[in-house]
């Protein structure tokens, strides 16, 4: 088979969480390889400016403002890409919160809001497009989850590490309900190098990196390169499965 079946080129996909960070490095591979790439954010400026770098490099981008966790703002959202392009082939549930709360301080609050970003955001993003790609009968759905879902987090909150585990059943469900012709997988990173990560103390990252065999913690190229490879034709007969990105932090 040749690399240029695998081609991302005239496909469309929607990140959301895509104004900074991870998110961002997404949006602009997956426009670089020729997709008509759909920025989704609640910080709209950042979104735009974002975007806007994107364009002049004449790739097709549009920055949408939503919130992942309204079903009315991710509805319009994705009738807003349906008007621009007429079609959904990929969507990465990448936007994500993980406040550094300890535990005797987690209100019901915030417990329920990292849990309607983190779980019912993606679960909201993916009953949208379901259709969508059902009809097409074709489409990738990546969820980004974390090493503190499959191992409890180390330097995070039990509402993330118990929003990100849910991920993972999301995505198993999802992968048996949309099957044969949608695949549904997780990248699981680990500590990465973002806003999120560098809210960390000088401590914790100490601890971690003497925790992960490869001695550095990742940085969004890297778990970029795994969302393309599962949203390309190279992935087409994997669904259902965690890709970890993390240094070798865990081993499932
Ligand atoms: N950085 C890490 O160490 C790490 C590790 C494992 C997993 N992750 C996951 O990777 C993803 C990206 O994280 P990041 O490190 O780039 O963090 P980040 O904070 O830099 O970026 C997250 C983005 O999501 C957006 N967002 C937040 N709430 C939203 C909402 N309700 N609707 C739409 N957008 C919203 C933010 O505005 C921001 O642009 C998250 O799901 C995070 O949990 C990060």
């Amino acid at each position: 088979m040749t690399g240029e079946s695998h081609s991302l080129e005239g496909k469309v996909a929607v990140v959301t969480g895509a104004a900074r960070g991870i998110g961002l490095e997404i949006a602009a591979r997956l426009a670089e390889a020729g997709v008509r790439t759909a920025l989704v954010d609640v910080i709209s400026a950042a979104a735009q400016e974002a975007a806007t770098q994107l364009l002049r490099e004449r790739y097709a981008v549009l920055a949408l403002t939503a919130d992942v966790s309204s079903r009315t703002q991710v509805q319009a959202m994705v009738k807003t890409v349906m008007d621009a392009w007429g079609r959904v082939d990929i969507l990465v549930n990448n936007a994500g919160i993980c406040p550094l709360t300890p535990l005797d301080e987690i209100t019901e609050e915030e417990w329920n809001r990292v849990l309607a970003v983190n779980l019912h955001g993606p679960f909201l993003c993916s009953q949208a497009v379901a259709p969508i790609m059902r009809q097409q009968r074709a489409g990738k759905i990546i969820n980004i989850a974390s090493s503190a879902g499959q191992m409890g987090g180390v330097a995070v909150g039990p509402h993330y590490s118990a929003s990100k585990a849910g991920i993972l059943g999301l995505t198993k469900s999802l992968a048996r309900i949309l099957a044969p012709d949608i695949q549904v997988n997780t990248v699981a990173p680990g500590p990465t190098e973002s806003e999120m990560s560098r809210a960390f103390s000088a401590e914790t990252t100490a601890n971690l990196l003497r925790q992960i065999p490869l001695r550095r913690l990742g940085n969004p190229p890297d778990v970029a390169a795994a969302v393309l490879f599962l949203a390309s034709a190279a992935a087409d007969y994997i669904t259902g499965q965690t890709l970890s990105v993390n240094g070798g932090l865990v081993m499932p």
